[in-house]
C-alpha cells in the first residue's frame, strides 16, 4: 500500500454522453485522490483490442469494443494510498445491478454492457494501462495535497 500508488480510470462513452464526467471526478477528488493525467480522446478498435487484450474471445468482445470506439472517453490516472483497489471499491462491481448503493456503477448505470467507467483491477495492470493510454508519459507535478490528506 503505497501513497504514489498509481491507478487507470477510465469514464466510458455512455459515461461521458451522460454528462457525468464531473461527477465522478469529483468522487475520486473528494475521497482525496490525486489527478496526475487527465484526457479526453477516442480510441481506435486496435487500441481498445490492447487494452481488453484479456477478453478476447470472450462473447461479449465485439460489443464491447465497439461500444468503447462509439465516442470520446475520458482517460486518467489517480494516484493515492490504496490507488487500485480503492479505485474498484468506488467504481462497484462488473455488473452495476450487484454494485452497492454509493459506488459510481451501483448509483448511475444498470447494464453491465454500459457500466460507465474502467478502473485497474492491479498495480501491474495499473501500470501497463497507464503506458497504452499515455505513452507520451505522465508528468509529476508537485501538489500540496499531499500533506493534507496523508499524515
Ligand atoms: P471485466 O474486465 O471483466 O470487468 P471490469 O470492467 O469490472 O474490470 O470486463 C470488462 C468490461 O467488459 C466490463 O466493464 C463490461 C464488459 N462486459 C460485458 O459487456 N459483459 C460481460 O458479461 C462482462 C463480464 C463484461
Amino acid at each position: 500500500m503505497s501513497v504514489t500508488e498509481r491507478t487507470y480510470i477510465m469514464i466510458k462513452p455512455d459515461g461521458v454522453q451522460r454528462g457525468l464526467v464531473g461527477k465522478i471526478i469529483a468522487r475520486f477528488e473528494e475521497r482525496g485522490f490525486k489527478l496526475i493525467a487527465l484526457k479526453l480522446t477516442q480510441a481506435t478498435p486496435e487500441h481498445l483490442e490492447k487494452h481488453y487484450a484479456d477478453l478476447k474471445g470472450k462473447p461479449f468482445f465485439p460489443g464491447l469494443i465497439k461500444y468503447m470506439a462509439s465516442g470520446p472517453v475520458v482517460a486518467m490516472v489517480w494516484q493515492g494510498l490504496d490507488a487500485v483497489k480503492t479505485g474498484r471499491v468506488m467504481l462497484g462491481a462488473t455488473n452495476p445491478l450487484q454494485s452497492p448503493v454509493g459506488s459510481i456503477r451501483g448509483d448511475f448505470c444498470l447494464a453491465v454492457g454500459r457500466n460507465i467507467c474502467h478502473g485497474s483491477d492491479a498495480v501491474e495492470s495499473a501500470e501497463k494501462e497507464i503506458k497504452l493510454w499515455f505513452p507520451e508519459g505522465v508528468v509529476q507535478y508537485t501538489s500540496a495535497l499531499e500533506s493534507w490528506v496523508f499524515e
